[in-house]
């Protein structure tokens, strides 16, 4: 079984990758994602290390003079099935943002420290990485510098987002309280047509109502020029995301150990480190909940939902003992339940849907992230159920972006949800099947 998927996976790979990148999927998704770059270049580094070394050199292309590296980086303004498009993003309305490649506004996870250590660790001889990774190292820094400085109102260490796009979950119910305080005028929205919803079953896509609020939040930006303080001052959405902070965490530390390997100075990324952590368990780990969450800026509290960021903390090293405990029984406890590990929302909420976009499914990335910190805390048997539960998934429906998660389901189905022939899940499988 596994020699076919690996076969699979790497095919897929190669089927996605364009001129010096890989596209998450055909037609749904035609450009280069951000964090979905990360995992696709780990996946590559099975096969050829070269791209998974031009993987990053096509994203960080598309970095901006303030650090920021864009969500989306539109290598071809050819494409036309995607809206938002490079044009209606119109990010050089920020003078550090480049002409070219045109790139959207906002950005997403922080995954480049981590990704760069892991092929460091897999690949520690080659003088092509090695050379490469002393040219990315300062990039990666000056990114985690433009979220401490543009980002953290309060110089708390907590990075906040102000579009859930940048969350990489983005229509989690999560998000819905805080973005149903944005009122809507029509007619001050800018005429949109959305494109995803031809190309995708509806059912499994952010419902109109969503999409409106989601271009609300885009045009603030573009307003600002994407940096403007205007942003964290007036923005009705403004989150401390677990997971964005968790990755930004974990980078951190692979740039502290990065640095220590070739003998950089490191002191102001152990300052950001320290200070992040010690607010990141003050301020979001929830005790009745036992489990991490998000912290909304607006409302000046945290965001009492359990949801698969608030497990994401696990795979930076942040939870005690003790706490990691409590989010692998809160897995098992749903293993037990029959669910498919990990659904990507509360399964006992009214709000979780086991078919649409990031509101109950479970996901292959996150199941990576989350397989690999629970292995760092010990608990094997939560993580190969983590982990065989998607190979299981992508075995019997196919490679797909994202899944059923109630087994009943699964039972019956013959096809995963969203786009087929996915990126970043031929990564994660390959990743989890090749790697210790
Ligand atoms: C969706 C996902 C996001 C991902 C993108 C490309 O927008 O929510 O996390 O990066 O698709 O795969």
């Amino acid at each position: 079984m596994n020699t076919n998927l690996i076969e699979a996976a790497k095919n897929i790979l190669e089927l996605n990758w364009r001129d010096g990148f890989t596209i998450p999927t055909n037609k749904l998704y035609p450009f280069q994602w951000n964090w979905d770059s990360g995992f696709v270049s780990l996946g590559h580094s099975y096969f050829n290390l070269n791209k998974s070394i031009q993987e990053l050199k096509s994203l960080f292309s598309g970095q901006w003079e303030n650090g920021m590296v864009p969500h989306i980086i539109f290598h071809s303004e050819k494409e036309d099935t995607y809206f938002p498009n490079f044009d209606f993003w119109d990010s050089n309305v920020n003078k550090g943002a480049p002409q070219k490649p045109k790139t959207s506004g906002i950005t997403q996870p922080a995954v480049h420290g981590f990704v760069l250590e892991n092929l460091l660790n897999k690949h520690p001889d080659n003088k092509d990485l090695l050379a490469y990774a002393k040219d990315l190292f300062p990039k990666i820094v000056k990114y985690h510098q433009f979220l401490y400085t543009y980002r953290d109102p309060h110089r708390e260490g907590l990075m906040a987002i102000f579009h859930p796009w940048e969350s990489g979950r983005d229509n989690s119910p999560l998000w819905d309280e805080s973005l149903n305080r944005i009122t809507i005028d029509r007619d001050k929205l800018p005429a949109y047509t959305r494109r995803d919803t031809s190309i995708a079953d509806a059912s499994e896509r952010p419902t109109s109502d969503q999409y409106d609020r989601y271009v609300y939040l885009l045009q603030l930006g573009k307003l600002n020029q994407y940096d403007g303080p205007a942003i964290v001052e007036e923005s009705p959405f403004l989150i401390q995301d677990s997971m964005m902070n968790a990755l930004l965490i974990k980078s951190n530390q692979s740039l502290i150990n990065i640095a220590d390997r070739f003998g950089f100075d490191s002191a102001q990324l152990k300052e950001w480190q320290q200070q992040s952590i010690r607010s990141f368990n003050d301020k979001l780990w929830n005790e009745d909940l036992k489990m991490y969450t998000c912290y909304d800026l607006r409302d000046e509290k945290q965001m009492a939902v359990k949801e698969i960021g608030g497990i994401t903390p696990i795979f930076a090293g942040i939870p005690s003992v003790q706490q990691a405990q409590h989010l692998s029984d809160y897995l098992m406890d749903l293993h037990n339940r029959d669910y498919y590990l990990c659904p990507s929302f509360d399964v006992d909420s009214p709000l979780f849907d086991s078919k649409r976009y990031w509101r109950g499914p479970v996901w292959p990335q996150m199941n990576w992230l989350i397989y690999k910190g629970l292995m760092d805390y010990n608990f094997f048997e939560t993580a190969n159920i983590v982990k065989s539960d998607l190979i299981e998934l992508v075995d019997k429906l196919g490679f797909y972006e994202y899944f059923e998660s109630r087994k009943s389901v699964v039972k019956n189905a013959s096809k995963g949800y969203g786009g087929e022939l996915f990126s970043w899940t031929a990564s994660s499988i390959l990743d989890l099947i090749k790697s210790k």
